[in-house]
């Protein structure tokens, strides 16, 4: 359907104050997106507090008090990011009582893919033993999973396929430098992976609405410099630490706390629903203090928030589906449950998903 002037006019920015993005809900095509199957992996090599105390000037009581965290695992050195993303999409297939076969795409939501070229997703796919699919990388950052649910979400109602594989998959490992205390004692590797497909008509399962945002004038905030046009590898490039990721912590974690809590407050008010309504929030993993002071903000009890980073570290686009895969497996989230997800990260940038298991 083609927009009327006056739609156009309503949806036109007035003033540079006025870009932000309208709030909406997704329009009803009838179909409605159920989330089938859950999986993840973290690997088994492991990377606790002390074994930092010997690498860094840090020590274990500053990374509990200020992040929470106590240990992170590492992928081991002949495992690349797609081997992750593989075991989690396997057990995600396999909750689903589906095989490679019943795919019609891949999202890989990942900043630290096998390669640039090509995509992990196309890995992937291969050893999935995945025919016929569409398959991408997507860039959000530590925001990619929940980016990628929505854009599955959008297919999936849309009529263009019926069930996407979306999988988060990080080895940040190797592009962490390890005399950088404030970002080497943060991030962990590890893989999260949903299968959405479209729900039959009698089932209630369904993805309500998807916020979200990006804001690139803060890109600064956390980047990983070279490998890309503009700063090709050098010599002198990698001599510098440039091949690491660099963060101003202090101020992502203000930005972090607002914006989750904004979005997750958007997912309620287009919904109409109330907080109370909520049986799980599951937030981006990469500061016990920033996802206490979300749920403070947001006013959700303590005992409703889905928590691991004390024993993942940030792994990026993966927390999420990992924290979701570990509570829907403990028995926590169950079907019928509504569940928020949410997540910042570099771009920046941030979104919500609220659903119904
Ligand atoms: O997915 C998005 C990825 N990024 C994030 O989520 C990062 C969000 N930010 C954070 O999690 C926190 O800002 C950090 C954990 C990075 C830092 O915690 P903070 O409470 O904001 O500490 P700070 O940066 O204000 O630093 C306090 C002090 C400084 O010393 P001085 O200047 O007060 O003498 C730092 O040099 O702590 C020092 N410090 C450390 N000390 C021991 C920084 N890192 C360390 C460390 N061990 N690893």
């Amino acid at each position: 359907m083609t927009k009327s002037n006056s739609d156009l006019s309503e949806s036109t920015p007035k003033s540079p104050s006025d870009h932000r993005p309208r709030p909406s809900r997704p329009i009803d095509t009838g179909i409605r997106t159920k989330i089938a199957g859950t999986g993840s992996y973290l690997p088994e090599k492991l990377l606790t507090n002390v074994d930092l105390e010997k690498m860094v000037e840090t020590n274990d009581q500053w990374i509990r008090e200020r992040t929470g965290i106590e240990q992170r695992h590492l992928a081991a050195d002949h495992q690349v990011t797609s081997d992750l993303a593989l075991v989690a999409s396997q057990r995600a297939l396999e909750m689903a009582g589906m095989t490679a076969q019943d795919l019609d795409a891949i999202l890989f939501c990942t900043v630290s893919g096998d390669q640039i070229m090509p995509a992990s997703a196309c890995v992937l796919q291969t050893k999935l033993g995945a025919k016929h699919v569409m398959a991408f990388d997507l860039s959000a950052a530590c925001s990619g999973f929940v980016y990628g649910v929505s854009v599955a979400d959008s297919l999936i109602r849309t009529r263009m396929f019926k069930t996407v594989l979306v999988v988060g998959a990080e080895v940040l490992h190797r592009f962490v430098n390890y005399k950088d205390r404030e970002t080497c004692i943060l991030f962990g590797d590890g893989a999260g992976a949903a299968v959405l497909t479209a729900a039959d008509v009698n089932e209630d399962s369904r993805i309500y609405s998807a916020h979200l945002r990006a804001d690139g004038s803060l890109g600064d905030l956390f980047v990983l410099p070279a490998g890309g046009s503009a700063m090709p590898f050098t010599h002198q490039v990698l001599d510098d630490g440039l091949g690491y990721v660099r963060m101003k912590g202090r101020e992502i974690f203000k930005n972090a706390v607002r914006t989750m809590s904004d979005v997750c407050q958007e997912a309620l008010d287009i919904n109409g629903m109330s907080i109370d309504q909520i049986d799980w929030l599951i937030p981006h993993q990469a500061n016990l203090r920033i996802i206490e002071a979300v749920g403070k903000h947001f006013g959700i009890p303590a005992e409703k928030v889905v928590i691991n980073v004390q024993r993942t570290g940030n792994t990026s686009a993966a927390t999420v589906p990992i924290a979701f895969d570990e509570a829907v497996r403990d028995g926590r989230i169950r079907r019928g449950q509504h569940v928020l997800l949410t997540a910042f990260g570099a771009g920046l940038t941030s979104g919500s998903v609220l659903l119904k298991f």
